[in-house]
């Protein structure tokens, strides 16, 4: 909601950007000597520095004061008070409470939460461990080997990242996901597994999921096929905020989640229960313990030194200062290589909007395009276009100091710094043919050649640095990425907790099937549509 002192922030945001948006960062460092340490802030095993970012000192207060006239101390209140700040579908989002301390007193619209979660957390404790020890068997006595956990978006990224990140802390149990409703995903998952020694964990918030219940029907025909006649019950798991559905389908045991958890926001609850099993529940501890810590920073630290309050100020700084539609996120730890697949469905299922909360279309962009690859593989194919392409897009490097030995990972990270560098510095023309010059060119063919070899700089970055990729920090890192994902809409004023946007293509697909089984386009299609169709049918 528009308030004169809103209106009056984003005149002065609109006003420096046009002042300012072409100043050199590098410049800002000497006319700035505190410029590192006003724009880089240390918590929970991160260090955060974005002073590498297009902003001077004075769009850098601009932005500050916006999230303030925006409200962003009042909403984080609101969140964690359990108000119903997903307000199209009336819900609390509280995926915080999941990773409270013991003796937490969460509620969701006004009802106590915090003793339902802890009991949860428990039985998937109890659970793991049993099964890690051998006590919970298969059907036949023998030993769990191996977990399929079978999900897609918010109920398979997050899990699907912190397997790959921790899996090297001597997992007891392979891991292997299917999302894909592409049988071939299944067939792949399940090259080299018994039906005798496998877990199938089904993991759907609404247990309605077409691509999910494809796959479950799968895994459930594969286990049934070799199991006794009442095997499927110590095989088949179900996870979800619809336990009746769940059972419904065959899942005897079920895990469950509430409403109030959001898709996107679920890693922190039973969603991640493969995990707890394969990794062990002291290490699903610490990435709780990690996020929690990420909470308090969050709720206690002044804007001006609040982590996930500066993310989103650069991307709002990037968006509708510099009107700049895309980020790549890097990440220089092949653990790490989810983390773009995961902050694609986090930001842009949740800030990909364009009506605000009063139903009002926005008049200024939101979610920017993110996209990324691991740092050391994108160099080599799209950075191309991040150095010298006519779009600049800002560019995050996550950068992980040792992984998981004690060796610092020198040759991943050398070359994270040396790309922000080189974003910021660029290269002249002038340098570029003196180059060219020194290595034998002739002066003609050094004309030629310096243009192409010029780089622009001044082009944006963040870097996060982990000391270890360990259970705390990933924790401490995803949590960053919610709350900055948070207060970009509370910037933006979207609802960041709905979805609607996927839900056409989801009614479509059920019409078009319906007419695949027929061959029949129906009438009401287009022509292009009917003529795919019967292509394709
Ligand atoms: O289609 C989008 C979506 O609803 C996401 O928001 C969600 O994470 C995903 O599908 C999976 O949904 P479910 O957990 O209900 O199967």
């Amino acid at each position: 909601m528009n308030t004169p002192a809103l209106d009056a922030a984003w005149s002065a945001f609109d006003a420096v950007a046009v002042r300012d948006g072409e100043a050199r960062i590098l410049d800002q460092f000497a006319a700035d000597p505190d410029r590192l340490s006003r724009m880089s802030v240390e918590v929970a095993g991160l260090y955060l520095d974005l002073s590498k970012q297009s902003w001077t000192t004075e769009a850098f207060d601009a932005c500050l004061n916006l999230a303030r006239a925006a409200g962003v101390e009042a909403r984080r209140e609101a969140l964690f008070a359990g108000e119903a700040i997903n307000s199209t579908e009336g819900r609390a989002v509280l995926h915080p409470a999941l990773r409270a301390a013991r003796g937490a007193a969460f509620q969701a619209l006004g009802e106590p939460v915090s003793a339902e979660v802890e009991r949860i957390h428990a039985e998937m404790t109890d659970y793991a461990q049993a099964l890690r020890a051998g006590r919970e068997t298969g059907a036949t006595g023998r030993a769990f080997k191996a977990i399929v956990h079978v999900g897609i978006g918010g109920s398979d990224l997050g899990p699907r990242l912190v397997w790959d990140a921790l899996k090297p802390l001597s997992p007891a149990i392979d891991l292997r996901f299917v999302a894909n409703i592409d049988p071939r995903d299944m067939a792949e998952a399940l090259v080299g597994l018994e039906p005798e020694t496998t877990l199938v964990i089904v993991v759907s918030k609404t247990f309605t999921t077409q691509e999910t219940l494809a796959n479950a029907e799968a895994a459930r025909a594969w286990l049934s096929a070799a199991l006794p006649a009442d095997g499927l019950d110590r095989h088949l798991i179900g996870v979800t905020a619809a336990p009746e559905k769940a059972r419904a389908f065959g899942c005897a045991r079920t895990f469950a989640f509430r409403d109030w958890v959001g898709g996107r926001y679920s890693l922190w609850s039973a969603v991640s229960l493969s995990c707890v099993i394969a990794l062990g529940p002291e290490v699903f501890d610490g990435l709780l313990a990690g996020a929690r810590v990420m909470d308090q920073h969050f709720l206690d630290a002044p804007l001006e030194a609040n982590a996930p309050v500066l993310m989103a100020l650069a991307q709002v700084w990037n968006v509708d200062g510099l009107k700049r539609g895309a980020r790549t996120v890097a990440p220089y730890a092949h653990g790490l290589r989810r983390l773009p697949a995961f902050l694609q469905q986090l930001e842009m299922e949740s800030n990909g909007k364009r009506i605000d909360r009063d139903g009002r279309p926005v008049t200024r962009g939101t979610c920017p395009i993110v996209f990324g690859e691991p740092g050391t593989n994108g160099q080599h194919a799209f950075f191309q276009q991040i150095h010298q392409g006519p779009q600049v897009v800002p560019a995050e490097f996550v950068i992980v100091r040792r992984t998981h030995d004690a060796v610092s990972e020198s040759p991943l990270w050398a070359n994270a710094l040396a790309q922000g560098q080189a974003l910021m510095l660029g290269k002249t023309a002038d340098q570029a043919r003196d180059e060219l010059l020194t290595s034998g060119a002739e002066p003609a063919e050094a004309d030629r050649l310096a243009g192409h070899k010029t780089f622009p700089g001044n082009r944006p970055s963040t870097a996060i640095v982990l000391d270890r990729l360990a259970p705390e920090a990933l924790g401490a890192l995803l949590a960053l990425y919610e709350h900055k994902t948070f207060v970009e809409g509370v910037i933006w004023d979207i609802n960041s907790f709905d979805q609607w946007g996927v839900e056409l293509g989801k009614v479509l697909a059920k019409a078009i099937l319906a007419d695949a089984a027929t061959g029949t386009p129906s009438p009401m299609l287009d022509a292009s549509t009917a003529a795919l169709l019967k292509r394709l049918a």
